[in-house]
């Protein structure tokens, strides 16, 4: 797999990942993948049909059988959801299985756009472009409650910064796939920056790193 025209962006929860990444796929004309959607549904489908998220096999079962309509519902935006995506997300069974098609994804002729935890590390280690998209947890977790409230969620901000904190632990403590930066992805911290300074700089970060590739 050729990965140059591939720009992955990791990084923890609220981080501002998935607005960085749908700016870089609009801005370059590539599709975009949230592989977060994919542990997300993983989570929801599996607790609706009754099942235990700490049950992998199970998990890995609904991951096979998840298809691109599954993944339109709202319900996967929700606070549970992403609660219940890094239970399932510490299983390699179920990432393995996701595995596959986050690869095919990439392999899309003219290149994509993936953000998550893992796709500069594991998914896509040959992509031309990694960021690993940071913030403090405070200013993050400002950013989800904002978010939640938003769409109608009754939640302090407290709590969701409790969350913050203990989906980060999680997620970068786990032995499957852990969160953390590429060893050649550039760094990015948006405490301080706006939605379209953080755009501005991931884009000034991938053109930087196409022309090193360039012949
Ligand atoms: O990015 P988002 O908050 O939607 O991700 C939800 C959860 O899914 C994360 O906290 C993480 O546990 C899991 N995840 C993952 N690997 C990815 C994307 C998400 O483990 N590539």
């Amino acid at each position: 797999m050729s990965g140059a025209q591939v720009i992955t962006v990791d990084g923890p929860a609220a981080s501002g990942k998935g607005t960085i990444a749908s700016g870089l796929g609009r801005r370059f004309g590539l599709p975009v993948l949230d592989s977060g959607l994919l542990y997300r549904a993983v989570g929801v489908l599996l607790e609706r049909e009754g099942g235990d998220l700490d049950d992998a096999a199970a998990a890995a079962a609904v991951a096979g059988r998840l298809t691109a309509e599954t993944l339109a519902d709202p319900a996967f935006r929700t606070r549970g959801a992403g609660e219940a995506a890094s239970r399932v997300a510490v299983h390699p069974q179920v990432r393995e299985v996701l595995l596959q098609l986050q690869r095919a994804f990439a392999a899309q002729a003219g290149g994509a756009v993936l953000d998550g935890r893992d796709m500069g590390t594991v998914i896509c280690p040959d992509a031309g472009a990694k960021l690993y998209v940071t913030a403090r947890p405070e200013v993050r977790a400002e950013r989800r409650w904002r978010q939640l409230t938003g769409q109608g969620e009754s939640v302090s901000l407290d709590e969701v910064l409790a969350d913050i904190h203990r989906r980060d632990a999680r997620d970068s403590g786990r032995e499957a796939a852990p969160m953390r930066p590429a060893a050649d992805a550039a760094l990015l911290d948006t405490s301080e920056m706006t939605i379209e300074q953080a755009a501005d700089a991931a884009r000034r970060i991938v053109e930087a790193a196409r022309a090193r590739q360039a012949p």
